[in-house]
């Protein structure tokens, strides 16, 4: 009873309340909600000892490499390119506005300052300074908020059990309470020495385990406490549960499961899908699957108009640098956006349901048409559009087109010139 009054007082001084199912989230959070939808594109960044191996995050599992030998690479490790601003600035160049970036990934090495574990970059490697305070630094002084991945898998540690079975939501023969006590020190970490640039926690992992108990409800307590404005999510592939603040969807738009495992539904919640850029999350010094210019812009517009932020990875060498490649595509992506960000940022989705031709995104009295795929007929339909239409004209050139308001949509009738391969906008002012 003790310390359920106490929990009250706790939770009742910084607003956020939480029962068993329900959780109410505080104006800060509410308002970062908001923000973080605004900012629509964000930078992952998948980094850690792995990337000396060069064959992406998962290699240790992958190449069966045991946990003692892996864990001895960190003595390798000493990014001396690494530079926290030139990162940030090419995150900046790409017109993305947040960096999502792995704090600790499944082989439990910890890339920041931590003292509940003494494998990390402070102890374990020759370099001995913590990335993530250069930037949060970074990040401040640019205007562009940092998110923090979190594993909740781990290969290595003992009271994690990798591989044990599942008996009452606990992994047998391990000490799991000191595993979650673990989490919650370094998460504390996170949420109180990198200052209020930090906005969200990213988990990943759950999945490994889907009967555990992961005592959510109180890591979750635990973060809006510390932090009240700080939103979670969790890519845990299922539906949201109470206590997360933005749905993830991995490689996928919201609503999508090419890969079989994205089972939840689309929440209200603020939506946000990943991707890569070649196939690897992790730098993978052999993926050369390089994805399209276009075929990044497309998804960006699409995530858009499904009202999801797009946030897309790299995964920078050992030494620190982010591969030219990578620069080089970003880059691009940004001048894209140098023109056509109104369309883009701060517009919401959902406006119509998905046609073949592409998507609409909306802000304030306007409606942005993105034509991804030129359609057979010279009209497009925009059904359910109620808003009573005042003009219609080509985002780039701002010439008037022809359209017309009936019971069943709108319909836009396209410009006569050949449209633009990336994404043709359509601009619609509505009263
Ligand atoms: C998967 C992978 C992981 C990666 C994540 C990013 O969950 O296990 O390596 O970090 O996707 O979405």
């Amino acid at each position: 009873m003790k310390k359920l009054i106490a929990l009250i007082i706790v939770t009742g001084l910084v607003g956020v309340s939480y029962s068993q199912t329900t959780y109410t989230p505080t104006a800060e959070n509410l308002k970062n909600r908001q923000e973080f939808q605004d900012r629509k594109f964000g930078m992952f960044i998948h980094w850690g000892i792995y990337s000396l191996l060069a064959d992406g995050e998962w290699v240790m599992f992958n190449k069966k490499i045991p946990y003692e030998k892996y864990s001895k690479i960190a003595n390798e490790f000493y990014p001396h390119d690494f530079n926290a601003t030139e990162w940030v600035q090419i995150a900046k160049a790409a017109g993305m506005k947040y960096i999502t970036i792995t704090t600790r990934h499944h082989d439990g090495f910890s890339m920041f300052n931590t003292k509940a574990s003494p494998y990390n970059i402070m102890e374990a490697t020759p370099y001995k300074k913590d990335p993530m305070k250069d930037l949060a630094a970074a990040c401040k002084a640019e205007g562009l908020k940092l998110n923090f991945y979190y594993s909740l898998l781990d290969w290595g540690r003992k009271d994690y059990g990798f591989g044990k079975k599942i008996v009452n939501g606990r992994p047998e023969d391990t000490d799991w309470d000191s595993y979650i006590n673990f989490m919650k020190a370094q998460l504390t970490e996170l949420l109180t020495n990198y200052g209020d640039v930090v906005g969200g926690i990213w988990f990943d992992g759950d999945w490994e385990r889907k009967t555990a108990n992961w005592h959510y409800e109180e890591i979750y307590q635990l973060i809006h406490r510390l932090r009240p404005d700080v939103m979670i999510s969790n890519n845990h592939h299922s539906d949201i549960k109470p206590g997360e603040d933005y749905q993830a969807f991995e490689k996928d738009l919201p609503g999508g499961n090419s890969h079989g495992w994205n089972s939840g539904g689309i929440s209200n919640l603020p939506l946000e899908t990943c991707e890569t850029i070649n196939g690897a999350w992790g730098f993978n010094i052999t993926d050369k699957n390089y994805k399209s210019v276009k075929a990044l812009i497309q998804y960006l517009v699409k995530a858009a108009g499904h009202n999801a932020n797009f946030l897309l990875n790299v995964g920078p060498q050992a030494d620190g640098k982010i591969q030219q490649e990578f620069v080089d595509t970003l880059k691009k992506v940004g001048e894209w956006l140098q023109q056509n960000g109104e369309s883009i940022y701060g517009t919401r989705g959902g406006v119509i349901p998905t046609p073949e031709w592409g998507t609409v995104t909306q802000k304030d009295k306007k409606l942005f048409i993105h034509i991804l795929n030129t359609p057979s007929q010279d009209f497009i339909l925009l059904p359910r559009i109620t808003q009573k239409v005042a003009g219609v004209q080509s985002f780039s050139s701002k010439q008037s087109l022809k359209w017309k308001q009936q019971p069943e949509g709108l319909f836009v009738y396209l410009p006569a010139n050949a449209l633009n391969e990336t994404d043709e906008i359509i601009e619609v002012s509505v009263k």
